[in-house]
């Protein structure tokens, strides 16, 4: 898609360059000249309507150009438009798809056709949304249970992709470790524990996935959070891992473009989502509303159907407050402070999830 673009640009300039001429003179006002009312001397008509028209040049020359970066800007950030069999039939892999918005997304693929590989710890819970996939219409749908605190077990899910799919074209990093939602604790451990979940697994598969993507000219979409571009206090551990992904997938990014690698990488930026251990961990802390699952799932997969750089759900609550980052950084950091009710998380106190038990607590 990529590729296309830029061969296409060169013929699309052109034509902008025409269209602007064609309309700089249909705008041209042409000098009114009434021989009637003309009191001058015709060498003096003569003269003004040169500097009239040389004026006009002037104009051009500047205008021309000028709107011609316009419309090649515009042509260049105008968004195709998303269809849903874009995902017809395409071989996908969703991580963490036994719940939350990776089981929504299995959803919305297997409505719209695709063969589709999904994983995650809790295989009761996998095989029912593979059920589900199968009755709302998928190409195919199958899972496989383990964790992704092995890099083998990560490694394994795309193998499986080869194998009973013959490729890949979509590669959804979405699972999320388990971690606690209140003041840092300064366990250095449970960071490293972390970091393999919620980094390396995806690093893994990504290195994995790499030779299968490149055929397909394929697509890599990673899930990640405002907590991977802003600090977000009470979330130490899960912040840290997803700004490890910003770094790495933005800048593997970059050698793609100088590699002329076709392989897209979306980065996925969301905001607090109505998921059942994110309501369980926050909806009473935070005072934001949290946003539909299922809604946040498709724009995750248009986004990377699409192709786009970075995917924002919702906007207005993600991309704009982060415009102030790079220029009112300390003004951000208070917004996203006044937040939450702080007095309702007081020091030591940690907030556990129904779903983990005494086994972790929620990562929210
Ligand atoms: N919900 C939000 O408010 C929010 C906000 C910003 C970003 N996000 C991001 O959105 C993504 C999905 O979040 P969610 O709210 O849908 O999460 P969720 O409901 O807690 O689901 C997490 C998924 O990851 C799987 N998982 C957990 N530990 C695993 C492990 N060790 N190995 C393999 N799979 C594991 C879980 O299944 P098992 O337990 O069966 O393994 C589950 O399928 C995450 O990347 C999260 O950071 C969410």
């Amino acid at each position: 898609m990529q590729s296309k673009e830029r061969d296409t640009f060169p013929t699309y300039l052109q034509t902008v360059h025409k269209g602007c001429q064609l309309l700089l003179y249909c705008s041209i006002p042409t000098p009114v000249i009434n021989n009637n009312t003309w009191k001058g001397s015709p060498s003096l008509l003569a003269t003004q309507t040169r500097s009239q028209l040389s004026g006009m040049g002037r104009l051009q020359k500047i205008l021309i150009p000028f709107l011609g970066l316009v419309l090649a800007f515009w042509f260049y950030s105008a968004r195709e438009t998303f269809k849903p069999e874009m995902l017809k039939g395409k071989r996908v892999i969703v991580t963490g798809a036994s719940t939350g918005i990776g089981e929504e997304m299995a959803y919305h693929l297997a409505r719209m056709g695709s063969h589709i590989l999904i994983t995650a710890r809790t295989e009761s819970k996998l095989q029912k949304v593979v059920e589900r996939c199968r009755e709302l219409g998928a190409a195919s749908a199958q899972y496989i249970s383990g964790t992704m605190e092995d890099m083998a077990f990560a490694e394994h899910v795309v193998k499986e992709a080869q194998t009973s799919l013959g490729g890949l074209d979509m590669l959804i990093l979405n699972h999320v470790g388990t971690s606690y939602f209140g003041y840092f604790d300064g366990d250095v451990g449970h960071i490293r524990k972390l970091l393999e979940i919620n980094f390396l697994s995806y690093v893994a598969m990504t290195v994995s996935a790499l030779p299968m993507l490149k055929e397909s000219e394929g697509s890599i979409v990673v899930v990640s959070s405002m907590a991977g571009k802003v600090g977000f206090p009470f979330t130490v551990p899960y912040s840290a891992t997803k700004f490890a992904l910003d770094g790495f997938f933005s800048s593997l990014r970059q050698e793609f473009h100088i590699q002329n690698i076709n392989v897209s990488i979306t980065l996925c930026i969301l905001g607090f989502i109505d998921t059942e251990r994110a309501l369980h961990a926050a909806a009473d802390v935070l005072l934001v509303p949290a946003a539909p699952r299922a809604e946040c799932a498709l724009e995750i997969l248009k986004g990377g159907a699409l192709r786009y750089r970075e995917l924002y759900y919702r906007y207005g609550s993600t991309r704009l407050p982060l415009l102030l980052r790079d220029c009112a950084a300390e003004l951000l950091e208070s917004m996203v402070r006044s937040r939450y009710r702080l007095d309702r998380i007081g020091p030591g106190q940690r907030r556990q999830s129904p779903a983990d038990g005494a086994a972790g607590s929620p990562h929210r």
